[in-house]
């Protein structure tokens, strides 16, 4: 029997009630396949801020060290800014563990109606690979003058070659096991010194790829396409903000920002990567027990993947696809009255119950 051991941070918001169902449907394909999770749960959040003052311990990076991944729910709950919350937990993690890659898929499910009219389950399915280490998510900068009227705020923007370099290979590579076709999201009309250094990394890598196709447009052009022609699109490379204002729009075009997973990876293995959710802590519907789970589900399926439980992830896969396609048991943001909780129990149940998947 395989076994992993799993940190788990359910964190704020409706992390807490979307984290347990992802933990449900793991347990119950652990069963069936003959693997064994050891969960070890981290009370990190902003309700432990409010108590200590802090996100997570000085030594957390190392307690969460020796895991095999790290499962989460959301960070960031009024009361505490967002930037404090974010930049003493999860932005630490991201950089800390050498997390680069922010692997977000987009797909149009069967049962799902997508609010881009007549548009069906096959024609939107790309994924965006987005940069999560540097860009324009720095601690470089400052601010002056602090509540004068000469207040400043300096905000310094990082591009490096080897950053850009290894995103930009990861999307191709992806690519290549894809539709063979990648998109670099850019601004270099605007913004005069980094997107061009972004551009031009972007074409000497992607031809060192003359299989797999490759284009560009500027992020404006780019966002209203993915609303017209979602179709046009395979993998999808940007920049760590371009990526993740990309995200909620592809989660917005597939139907729910309650279906959108996200895996943050260190491909070298060097560190534990790191399962979320593309959504946040949603505060306008915590503890009402109406947050759609499949989202944290799904991201407990591309944890199976990363961890090499190729079967496993796709059974878990198959058995959300299955509920949304034929089950009438659904949360509110698509249509239904289920609750969290029993939309949990019923991909759990077709997890253990589905035929044609067989164990090993
Ligand atoms: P959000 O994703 O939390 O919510 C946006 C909207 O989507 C809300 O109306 C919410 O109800 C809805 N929604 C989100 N997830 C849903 C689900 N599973 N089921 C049904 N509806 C869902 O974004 P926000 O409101 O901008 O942010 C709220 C907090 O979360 C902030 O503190 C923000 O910084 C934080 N945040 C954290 C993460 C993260 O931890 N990775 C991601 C995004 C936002
Ligand atoms: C996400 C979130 C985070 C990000 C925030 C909460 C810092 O929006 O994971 O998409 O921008 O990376
Ligand atoms: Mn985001």
């Amino acid at each position: 029997m395989k076994a992993y051991k799993i940190a788990v941070i359910e964190g704020d918001g409706i992390g807490r009630e979307v984290v347990p169902e992802g933990v449900r449907v793991l347990e119950a394909v652990a069963h069936r396949f003959d693997l064994s999770f050891s969960w070890q749960n981290f009370d990190w959040s902003c309700e432990r801020y409010a108590k200590t003052g802090r996100m997570m311990p000085e030594d957390g990076l190392e307690q969460l060290r020796p895991f095999d991944a790290i499962y989460l729910g959301a960070i960031g709950y009024p009361g505490v800014p967002d930037h404090v919350s974010l930049w003493g937990l999860l932005i630490p993690i991201r950089r800390g563990f050498k997390q680069y890659v922010n692997l977000r898929p987009v797909r149009l499910l069967e049962g799902i109606t997508s609010p881009l009219s007549g548009r069906k389950p096959g024609e939107i399915d790309f994924v965006i690979v987005r940069e999560n280490s540097e860009g324009e998510y720095s601690e470089v900068g400052g601010r002056l003058n602090r509540n004068t009227e000469d207040d400043i705020a300096i905000q310094q923007s990082i591009f490096t070659r080897r950053a850009c370099d290894r995103i930009i290979r990861y999307a191709c590579e992806l690519a290549r096991t894809r539709k063979k076709h990648v998109t670099s999201a850019t601004k270099s009309n605007g913004i005069v010194f980094s997107m061009p250094f972004w551009d031009e990394r972007f074409a000497a890598i992607s031809k060192q790829y003359p299989d797999v196709k490759a284009d560009q447009f500027h992020i404006d052009i780019l966002s209203a396409h993915l609303v017209a022609h979602p179709d046009w699109f395979d993998v999808v490379v940007g920049s760590n903000l371009f990526g993740d204002i990309l995200s909620d729009l592809g989660a917005a075009v597939v139907g729910s920002m309650g279906l959108a997973p996200a895996a943050n990876l260190n491909p070298e293995r060097e560190y534990p990567s790191l399962f979320e959710p593309v959504h946040g802590s949603a505060p306008d519907i915590a503890g009402k027990g109406i947050a759609n789970p499949v989202a944290q589900i799904w991201t407990g399926a591309m944890m199976l993947r990363h961890l090499g439980e190729e079967q496993a992830a796709h059974a878990v896969e198959q058995a959300i696809f299955k509920v949304l396609a034929s089950s009438s048991v659904r949360t509110r943001d698509i249509g239904g009255k289920a609750s969290t909780r029993q939309m949990g129990e019923v991909i759990a149940e077709e997890v253990s119950a589905s035929a044609g998947v067989s164990a090993r």
